[in-house]
């Protein structure tokens, strides 16, 4: 008997079971009324009445470890069933949904992704600026007339403070406090005084870059405008140059490109002519330069600025400029392809 007991004990200590049911089993087998230790229990009476301390002792070992074997395994289940069972508690209790980019925010990411790979790097300014940074510094004389090309929103009690009508403004920021070479590209919001329609708002998005160091010619100027023009609209995509006036540039030119839309055979959205204008450019007025604390004589830049709706619309012929900022999730959803 004794021997008997010895094999259990060390039989139960080995126990395993890899599910519930096993260790069901395991537990019927050993402990149950029919299990192999009541059995023990039942032959202890024909056990001789000198060995039946001992085997008593044992009996009671035997019994109390397969009771702790079993729920020592038990409980290691119910660990792992709680652990398997546990929520996740990082999912969203909704189903998701992705959001899109919004789509002058995909046309802008394009633009900076363009210039950077040709080494201009972002900045950026107030969008509630002075006079000087939007005017004064880009050579726009106190009475010069170009100041009402643009209507400005001012802040009533502060005249000297406006919302910036153009991104030019960052180029003085920016040469303020740096020496050449500059290359930079700024996005941002701007503002005019114009009633809401389809084709005006009173705030809209620039791009503008500048690139100031020595010896940068025209010729620089038509080489990244090409670039850009190719890499943004295809390779097909001609460029034509047409004398234009800005006073922060000279020469000023205004860049076209072959009309996306019908390939330059002509269209409503260039008029019949094949081309669109899509930004205005020219080399950095030496006024500028020197306004800004940067020796004309030993350096020259360019600069240019484009709307990003502009080149939104002709990316993805969007009609109504209002669309942009009305945030209806239909329109946003169409740019889900191009995110
Ligand atoms: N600031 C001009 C505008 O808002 C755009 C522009 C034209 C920017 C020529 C430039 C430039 O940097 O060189 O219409």
């Amino acid at each position: 008997m004794l021997e008997k007991i010895e094999q259990l004990i060390s039989e139960i200590s080995e126990l395993k079971a890899s599910s519930a049911e096993e260790l069901e089993a395991l537990r019927l087998k050993y402990l149950s009324k029919k299990g192999a230790i009541n059995d023990l229990m039942a032959d202890f009476r024909n056990v001789p009445a000198e060995q039946k301390r001992e085997v008593g002792q044992r009996l009671n070992v035997l019994k109390q470890m397969a009771q702790d074997k079993i729920s020592a395994l038990k409980e290691s289940f119910d660990a792992m069933k709680a652990q398997a069972e546990k929520p996740d508690m990082t999912r969203s209790a909704y189903p998701v949904e992705l959001g899109t980019r919004h789509p002058l925010n995909i046309v802008k990411n394009e633009i900076i992704e363009i210039f950077s790979r040709l080494g201009f790097v972002l900045a950026d300014g107030p969008e509630v600026e002075d006079d000087w940074h939007v005017f004064s510094a880009m050579n726009f004389a106190e009475d010069h007339p170009a100041r009402d090309m643009q209507d400005t929103f001012f802040v009533e009690a502060h005249p000297d403070i406006i919302l910036r009508t153009h991104t030019s403004s960052v180029q003085s920021r920016v040469m303020e406090v740096s020496q050449p070479p500059i290359r930079i590209i700024c996005p941002g919001r701007v503002y005019r005084n114009e009633a809401i329609s389809y084709r005006a708002h009173c705030f809209f998005h620039q791009v503008e870059a500048l690139y100031v160091a020595k010896d940068v010619s025209f010729t620089d100027l038509k080489q990244v405008l090409l670039y850009f023009a190719q890499q943004m609209f295809g390779a097909d995509t001609k460029i034509r140059l047409r004398p234009s006036y800005f006073p922060f540039t000279e020469p000023s030119a205004e860049m076209d490109i072959s009309c996306n839309i019908c390939g330059g055979k002509g269209c409503p959205f260039c008029k019949g002519t094949g081309w669109v204008e899509i930004l205005g450019c020219g080399m950095v007025h030496p006024n500028v330069l020197e306004l800004n604390g940067i020796n004309s004589k030993e350096y020259t830049g360019y600069a240019l600025g484009m709307g990003i709706e502009r080149i939104t619309n002709l990316k993805y012929q969007v009609k109504d400029l209002r669309m942009f900022s009305e945030n209806d999730v239909r329109f946003l959803k169409e740019f889900e392809a191009a995110n």
